[in-house]
């Protein structure tokens, strides 16, 4: 075989796809420290076939949090990443690949496509906090069509557009679904590839995309900034005859991540991580290996959960570049935030969270996917805090569930004012989304008594053996299987 796997690495990936399959997620999960009297115990059968997506977690409120969380590598990087692959029929290697339901989902869309995703199995010693390795392989597109019910699971699928039309002249892909949270368009994506010269028909429900005479360089001006608006722009203007220009781009450290990879795989790009991209086309692009970067909201996530419940962890391989906004506003919440070899130490010793004014925006600014985990923090400070939602609109699904908890918030258009209160109690409440269902984890983390977090199939598509990670810091944390 050309791509040079040995039969280990077959047999391996056989057995791993099997599992990942079958539970949808974890092919050797970590046996954690085993939980003290006061503990709840970990559910053994938490991640057995078929019940994943009807899991629960039940919390216990009231402990600190201490040790080390290994961050994962970054969920929005994995799948424009692997999206990427479609663009050359060598392989492409990605390391330190997140175990995400996510993940596995766009296997599924990629193997639609004819595209093979081999991922190494389990190997003696390994550590089970390890990113994967996975080799991904489209030497043969045998379908340019994206169907409605894979692309309706997770909106980045809809991406795949703009490497199939770039390579193979031609995509049909239905219109995205994913999460909740606000209506979420495709027309600047749309707008860039057309720009490109690409023909563009809406008709039931897909997107028809077409060009057979391939693409070329175009000038790309995003009325707004759009992440998945500039990974697509990337992606066909890597292929494009001539130099295309991305003005207003998405300044992300995903969208630099996809940058440097695709670069490796040969294309010729500059700029990315300023608002201004130039990219010169090339006529085919070839094989690489890239490891993924950090998950910057991952990493903010578990800092606010230890400044929620008071103690002292590692954030280990977390980056501080990748967040400094967020860590700034830790800072300001009292919070300590070290950066250090390591990764960044997160530490709150018994004092008072200071509230905070803070206003959403694209990078560098307070990113979105962190607002939610932000206002669960502030339900416990010492005052009255605003935030305000400016990317999306209707991403304050997790204020009602938060209120369940004793959290006291009001809305006002997009703006949340949020007055802290001595202490939250525990209750039954319902993930709706991916940040949000983390959102009420943090505030169950510290609030009395037991909260039983249901439908946590969200948090499976964004966090990575999230209750093994807060468990083994001591948090009282169980994952029940449905
Ligand atoms: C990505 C991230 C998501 C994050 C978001 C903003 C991934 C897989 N997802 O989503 O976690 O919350 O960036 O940082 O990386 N818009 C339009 N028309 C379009 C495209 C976008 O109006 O064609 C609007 C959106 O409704 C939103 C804003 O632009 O208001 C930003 O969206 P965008 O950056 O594109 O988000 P995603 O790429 O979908």
């Amino acid at each position: 075989m050309s791509d040079g796997l040995g039969s280990d690495f077959r047999r391996n990936f056989a057995a791993e796809s099997a599992s990942l399959l079958d539970i949808g997620l974890y092919g050797n999960a970590a046996a954690g420290p085993q939980p003290g009297p006061d503990r709840v115990k970990r559910a053994a059968s938490g991640r057995q076939a078929g019940g994943a997506s009807m899991d629960r977690i039940r919390i216990v409120g009231g402990q600190r949090l201490t040790g080390t969380i290994p961050i994962s590598g970054a969920k929005n990087a994995t799948l424009p990443l692997m999206i990427a692959s479609l663009l050359t029929e060598d392989t492409l290697i990605l390391e330190n690949v997140p175990r995400l339901v996510d993940v596995i989902q766009l296997q599924r869309i990629l193997g639609n496509h004819g595209v093979d995703v081999l991922i190494a199995g389990k190997r003696p010693g390994d550590d089970p906090n390890q990113g994967r390795t996975i080799h991904i392989s489209a030497k043969h597109i045998v379908d340019t069509t994206a169907p409605y019910d894979l692309v309706s699971k997770m909106r980045a699928s809809f991406w795949v557009v703009a490497p199939l039309v770039a390579r193979m002249g031609e995509a049909k892909v239905s219109m995205p679904g994913g999460c909740a949270i606000g209506t979420r368009p495709v027309d600047f994506l749309i707008m860039a590839l057309e720009k490109l010269g690409v023909e563009i028909e809406i008709e039931g429900g897909y997107v028809i995309a077409r060009a057979r005479k391939g693409l070329r360089g175009g000038e790309i001006v995003f009325p707004k900034v759009t992440v998945g608006g500039t990974h697509t722009a990337l992606m066909a203007a890597s292929l494009a005859n001539g130099t295309t220009v991305i003005e207003n781009a998405a300044r992300e450290p995903e969208v630099g991540d996809v940058a440097d990879c695709l670069n490796k795989m040969g294309a010729k790009i500059s700029g990315a991580g300023t608002s201004r991209i130039v990219v010169e086309g090339v006529a085919r692009l070839h094989g690489a290996r890239h490891a993924v970067l950090p998950d910057r909201i991952e990493t903010g996530t578990y800092a606010m959960a230890v400044a929620m419940t008071g103690g002292d962890v590692l954030l280990q391989n977390a980056r501080p570049e990748l967040l400094q906004s967020a860590l700034d506003v830790l800072a300001q919440t009292g919070t300590s935030v070290t950066p250090t070899n390591e990764g960044i130490r997160i530490a709150r010793n018994g004092l008072e969270l200071a509230p905070v004014e803070v206003t959403t925006a694209p990078f560098p600014g307070f990113p979105t996917d962190l607002q939610a985990q932000l206002m669960a923090l502030m339900s416990r400070a010492d005052g009255t805090s605003h935030i305000t939602e400016t990317i999306f609109e209707n991403r304050f699904m997790h204020v009602q569930e938060l209120a369940r908890l004793g959290a006291r918030i009001q809305l006002d258009g997009e703006t949340a004012t949020i007055e802290g209160v001595n202490r939250l109690k525990g209750a039954p409440v319902m993930a709706t989304d991916l940040r949000a269902s983390v959102s009420l984890v943090i505030a169950a983390l510290a609030a009395e008594g037991e909260t039983m977090v249901n439908r946590v199939y969200h948090l499976d598509r964004g966090f990575e053996r999230l209750e093994d990670k807060l468990a083994r810091c001591g948090a009282a944390i169980e994952r029940i299987s449905a």
